[in-house]
């Protein structure tokens, strides 16, 4: 018996789906804890191409337990979507997929309020997915939210809604001046959203607890990335909930205890979608040509993804917030075309040299990053199934930053399909992996 939280180690779009999907082959339960359709898991499974925003990607494997838990926020017209583009498709989900009672619910004037104080923001905008995440989220620190067990009861459905609705419309009338909500509307639309979601409703904790007692194996999917988390990313450009590996336990119900293992996702560069600092980020051609090799495009937006050079002031921060067991390495193919390659070993600050992430999000944004470059090595990877198939400077680019992320490349994957992977070790097994000093 093993768990293991998978984790995305930058700011998202680390490659999680692919990892998750060849690890659910040694899972019985698969189980998200944060976040909800803003993610976007692209999954590739012979000739066919699965894009998964809600559903965890667990759930193309037949016989996999799939679990919502109560951290991630829902809309159920997302939901309901993804459940019938899955069928058209032919996944067969029957009694596979569960989700937790008390997972918030994201309410048409989330939405709203996403799109309409992004606008306000104007300059200091996000760059939100704008599928109402955050408001949802604030909605439910603030004590308002409506969840998923609300929805199955009518009277605290209307009675929520009424309340809720009492505030949100004066927004909507008197800062955002637009037309208002009609409560009996909504109402009549959720109660019966409640209808189509109860027989998914199941007490998640419950159920990864159970799984523990028969031995069972259990992966825990993480969707953004540990620069997005809210309490330890690059505040405010940040996601509204705990990506990191601790964001599990909350967002499941079950003590760090029940956790066995962590690996992280690490691409072989880096990239970022919205707003916000990003040290190693490339203006030019070699930018380009990451985007172009990596298509490196949002899969929930589609907007063009910020492009820049591995940074490893990030991984080891990445690696101290959630405690890697391992990690594994997306994407090296996309730097076989280039001679020369740079990677971030600290940053300069104020005529300072920083080795370790700066505790002010001000030093963040404006820190300079110092590299060393490397030559890279102008093969194709795609082919190498061991560690040794791969071209020696690959290796050594490979080792170099293992040994500045200070925790062991369990997988290396060199391409977009299941067998483009080098299998080092299983991220399942027990003991650290990790080499922290
Ligand atoms: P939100 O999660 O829609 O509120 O967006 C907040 C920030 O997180 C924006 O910069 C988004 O681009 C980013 N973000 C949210 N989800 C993902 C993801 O799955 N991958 C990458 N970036 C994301
Ligand atoms: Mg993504």
């Amino acid at each position: 018996m093993s768990s293991l939280i998978v984790v995305g180690a930058q700011w998202g779009d680390e490659g999680k789906g692919k990892v998750v999907d060849l690890l659910t082959d040694h899972a019985n339960v698969v189980i998200r804890y944060a976040g909800g359709h803003n993610a976007g898991h692209t999954i590739i499974t012979g000739s066919e191409k699965y894009i998964l925003h809600l559903i965890p990607s667990g759930i193309l494997h037949r016989g996999k337990l799939c679990c919502l838990g109560n951290g991630m926020v829902l809309d159920p017209e997302a939901f309901l979507k993804e459940l019938k583009a899955l069928d058209k498709r032919g996944v067969k989900i029957g009694k596979r997929l569960k989700v937790s009672p008390d997972i918030h619910i994201i309410m048409p004037y989330h939405k709203t309020i996403d799109l309409e104080s992004e606008k306000l923001r104007g300059k200091r905008k996000i760059g939100t997915t704008g599928r109402g995440i955050g408001p949802a989220y604030v909605d439910k620190v603030a004590r308002t939210g409506i969840r998923l067990a609300d929805l199955c009861d009518r009277k605290v459905l209307k009675d929520k809604i009424e309340h809720n609705l009492a505030e949100k419309n004066f927004i909507y009338k008197n800062i955002y001046k637009i037309g208002t909500l009609d409560g009996a509307a909504v109402y009549r639309r959720f109660l019966k959203f409640g209808r189509l979601l109860e027989p998914y409703v199941a007490d998640i904790s419950k159920i990864v607890d159970d799984a523990r007692k028969k031995g069972q194996n259990i992966l825990f999917e993480g969707a953004q990335g540990t620069m997005l988390d809210v309490d330890h990313g690059s505040y405010p450009f940040v996601t509204s909930s705990n990506a990191i590996a601790g964001g599990a336990c909350t967002g499941i119900g079950m003590g760090p205890t029940a956790v066995d293992s962590v690996l992280g996702i690490i691409k072989a560069y880096t990239t970022r979608v919205g707003e916000g600092p990003f040290p190693t980020e490339l203006h030019d051609d070699v930018g380009e040509q990451l985007r172009d090799g990596g298509s490196e495009y949002g899969s929930t937006t589609g907007r063009p993804r910020r492009c820049g050079w591995f940074d490893t002031v990030v991984a080891r921060y990445s690696n101290r917030i959630n405690g890697f067991t391992g990690l594994a390495l997306t994407k090296l193919d996309v730097l076989d075309p280039f001679s020369e390659i740079k990677v971030a070993t600290g940053y300069r600050y104020k005529g300072k040299l920083l080795k370790e992430m700066p505790a002010s999000s001000e030093a963040f944004s404006e820190a300079v990053p110092v590299y060393r470059t490397v030559k890279g090595w102008e093969k194709s990877t795609c082919e190498a199934r061991t560690f040794k198939d791969l071209p020696p400077r690959a290796r050594d680019y490979v080792r170099l930053l293992e040994d500045l992320s200070e925790c062991k490349f369990q997988i290396i994957s060199t391409g977009a399909r299941r067998d483009e992977t080098i299998l080092r070790e299983n991220p399942f097994g027990k003991g650290r992996g990790s080499r922290r000093r």
